[in-house]
């Protein structure tokens, strides 16, 4: 199932053309079994040394080469795997390689992602000693260095060249343990214990039947496996969908109507220091559900009497204790950010997403979203359209910042 610090993590393994590049498979191997995805993007020179077939069978994902698949003509964009990836490594980088990213000769799709990435990257060179010696690599090195880049240092030994010296790539042992500070050094959640309730609820009408509506729970599964990748103890509470829990630190619990949400909310936000309300909770349920399915036969039309279902935030909300941060998720038509505002109010919150649902891809279903956040203290943060999982990064970012005191909370 992986490790806690790098299950689900986002990995682009850049590989280049040295005698290295065998012991990358050893490091891929390392990195798909603590639970990370890898996608492995490998340079021209880089396929006469190790296949793209063994590479893709141990990453689970095709290797990406060139900027187009040969015979299918299908464009890999190294602008979209650049935002994937939570941390790129390139190891082993050699010299040509480096002096590329140092100097920003994007002319293969590993220099290309390279200068797309957004987070962090790392580089293992490795290569001959007097390679390794020269003043263009050192200077290039220093470059990449200034730029933000972490090396991690090449070991001295017996080289392929059987010279003995400074130029061997560090043991993919040693550079997955670089990969795993980097991740635990941003675990700004760690031990933090975070409840969050997701997806739908189902309002029983008899055996077969319920009041529903279309949410996914794509959001909150997204923002439970970020809380749990930044060092948070999670407790899902999801209605019913078909989505799986990924990280090892996440406990699920699965329930259906908004009265059992309620129930299972009451015990898993007791002790929770962050509450996260994204569940799109029925406001109704029928009065008496029935043990029988109910028959056509005999009636010309039927009417359907509701009771109001208990609002689970508010009644969460109203017993807050003092440093907990809750925040809860709103869907409006009209007057959106006013409403928002009257939420976080009503409902005793910190913090209020609000969903669009006037733009295209985001809302009920979609990979995507689109949201404002609103803060007690009246500042409203419009970010635009991006991945569900983008999107709970920008949340959990405010939350840091909400508990950091930076910002001003809810006085209980
Ligand atoms: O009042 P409204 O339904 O717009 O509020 C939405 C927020 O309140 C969401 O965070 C949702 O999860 C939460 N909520 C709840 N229980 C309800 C209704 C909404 O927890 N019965």
């Amino acid at each position: 199932m992986g490790n806690k610090t790098l299950s689900g993590r986002h990995i682009v393994l850049g590989i280049t053309g040295g005698i290295a590049a065998y012991k990358s498979v050893s490091l891929l191997r390392l990195l798909v079994k603590a639970g990370a995805e890898v996608q492995v993007v490998i340079t021209p020179a880089g396929k006469e040394f190790i296949t793209p077939v063994t590479l893709s069978a141990l990453s689970g994902r095709p290797v990406v080469s060139e900027f187009f698949t040969a015979n299918t003509g299908e464009w890999h964009s190294h602008v979209d795997l650049g935002l994937w990836a939570d941390l790129m490594v390139i190891a082993p980088a050699t010299a040509s390689t480096i002096a590329k990213m140092a100097n920003g000769v994007a002319d293969n799709m590993l220099v290309t992602t390279y200068l797309s990435a957004k987070e962090h990257v790392m580089v293992a060179p490795a290569m001959d000693l007097d390679m390794f010696a020269h003043p263009s690599t050192t200077r290039n090195l220093r470059q990449l260095e200034a730029d933000g880049v972490e090396i991690i240092a090449p070991a001295a030994g017996e080289l392929a060249s059987h010279l003995v010296g400074k130029g061997r790539m560090e043991e993919p042992e040693n550079i997955f343990a670089r990969i795993e500070a980097f991740f635990n050094s941003r675990e700004d959640l760690k031990g933090v214990r975070v409840a969050i309730t997701a997806g739908p609820t189902y309002e029983k009408i008899d055996p077969v039947r319920f009041i529903g509506n279309y949410s996914s729970g794509k959001m909150g599964f997204a923002i439970a496996e970020e809380c749990a990748r930044r060092g948070a103890d999670v407790s899902l509470i999801c209605g019913p969908c078909s989505l799986d829990v990924k990280h090892p630190s996440i406990k699920r619990i699965d329930v259906e109507s908004a009265v059992e949400m309620l129930e299972a909310a009451k015990r898993e936000f007791a002790d929770a220091e962050v509450g996260i309300f994204s569940a799109a909770v029925a406001d109704y349920r029928p009065a008496k559900s029935e043990s029988s399915k109910i028959k056509r036969e005999g009636t010309s039309g039927m009417t359907l009497e509701l009771v109001k279902n208990p609002d689970i935030a508010a009644e969460i909300g109203a017993s807050k204790k003092p440093g907990t941060i809750l925040v809860g998720f709103a869907l409006e038509t009209d007057n959106e950010k006013s409403n928002a505002a009257h939420k976080l109010e009503k409902k005793n919150l910190d913090m209020v997403v609000l969903n669009s649902l006037k733009d295209k891809g985001a809302g009920f279903r979609c990979d995507t979203n689109k949201i404002s956040i609103v803060l007690r203290d009246g500042e409203i943060l419009d970010f635009p359209l991006k991945s569900k999982r983008e999107v709970a990064a920008d949340i959990i970012d405010g939350i840091v910042e909400l508990r950091s005191g930076r910002r001003r909370v809810k006085d209980v």
